[in-house]
């Protein structure tokens, strides 16, 4: 395979970290391009991979060419490209909100198309990606779970249910590190340091969510065995539903499968 990558920026240097850390493939095989010739240089020098002058001349060197830009800037690059995508190539959007239909406009009818919603854990192999495809072979889509394997869990998700897998799994590790400040900020208030809180708030994330995983327990069932009566736990589980957290948390899922709606019908056509 040869990979070109179009953004280098938060996503695309997760993605690309990861697949090098992973062995997944090589630095010889990836040629990028940013509109910040800095962003670049200082990328190249890292992983010695090609660069290049433009997008279209980043995806010629490739089959296999990954959209990493804003969803703003995405179809003026698509645009660019569109004349030249050759029988084979495979674009690979990760773009927010820009659906199978979009890409396709934008890119006339030649390439595969994958669409896929990672998250930023995806750097250290901890990532969830959503992925939808238009117009692939079986060998294509084997190519791109094995691609977003390497980052973590990758699940072949409807399209239609892309701005809930953005709300839940695309914005959900925002939430979660706002948990685990607030966690750490509680315990500093009782006198803990702020590195040991953060450290243990971060674990304590860690380990719950590792139990529903392997226990497959609903995580209610799991709730109670922490849950003596008139204890600890169940004074704080009354002010978390006090407060509001369960709803809070499924508005803010919502709120954020909403705007990505809102992008899809603002965005340039
Ligand atoms: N961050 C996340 O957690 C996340 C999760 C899922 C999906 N995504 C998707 O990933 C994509 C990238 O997001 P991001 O957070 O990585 O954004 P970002 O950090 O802003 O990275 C985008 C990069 O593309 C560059 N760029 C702008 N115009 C370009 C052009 N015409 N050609 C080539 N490069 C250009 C930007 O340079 P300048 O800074 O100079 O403009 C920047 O370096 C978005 O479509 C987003 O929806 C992100």
């Amino acid at each position: 395979m040869k990979l070109a990558v179009i953004g280098i920026g938060k996503m695309g240097q997760a993605l690309l970290r990861r697949w090098l850390a992973a062995n997944w493939i090589t630095a010889e095989q990836i040629t990028v391009y940013d509109a910040d010739p800095a962003v670049m240089t200082a990328f190249a020098a890292e992983y010695t991979v090609q660069t290049a002058v433009s997008p279209a001349a980043a995806a010629r060197q490739a089959d296999w060419v990954l959209l990493a830009v804003k969803p703003q800037v995405a179809p003026s690059v698509l645009k660019t490209l569109a004349a030249d995508w050759q029988p084979g190539q495979v674009l690979v959007s990760i773009a927010a909100g820009l659906t199978l239909a979009d890409l396709r406009g934008w890119s006339g009818r030649q390439p595969a198309i994958v669409r896929v919603m990672p998250n930023l854990p995806a750097v250290i192999g901890q990532g969830v990606s959503a992925i939808c495809y238009d117009q692939a072979t079986t060998e294509i889509m084997a190519t791109a779970q094995s691609m977003f394997t390497v980052c973590g869990l990758a699940a072949d998700v409807p399209e239609a249910l892309f701005d809930a897998v953005t709300g839940l799994s695309g914005s959900g590790p925002a939430y979660v590190l706002m948990m685990i400040e607030a966690l750490a900020d509680g315990a500093v208030a009782q006198g803990l340091s702020r590195q040991q809180a953060l450290q243990m708030a971060a674990r304590t994330v860690e380990g719950a969510a590792a139990l529903v995983l392997e226990s497959q327990e609903h995580p209610a069932v799991l709730r109670d065995q922490i849950t003596s009566p008139g204890g600890t736990t169940a004074a704080a589980l009354r002010v978390l539903e006090h407060g509001g957290l369960r709803a809070a948390v499924i508005d803010a899922v919502g709120a954020a499968a909403e705007r990505s709606r809102q992008l899809r019908t603002d965005k340039p056509s």
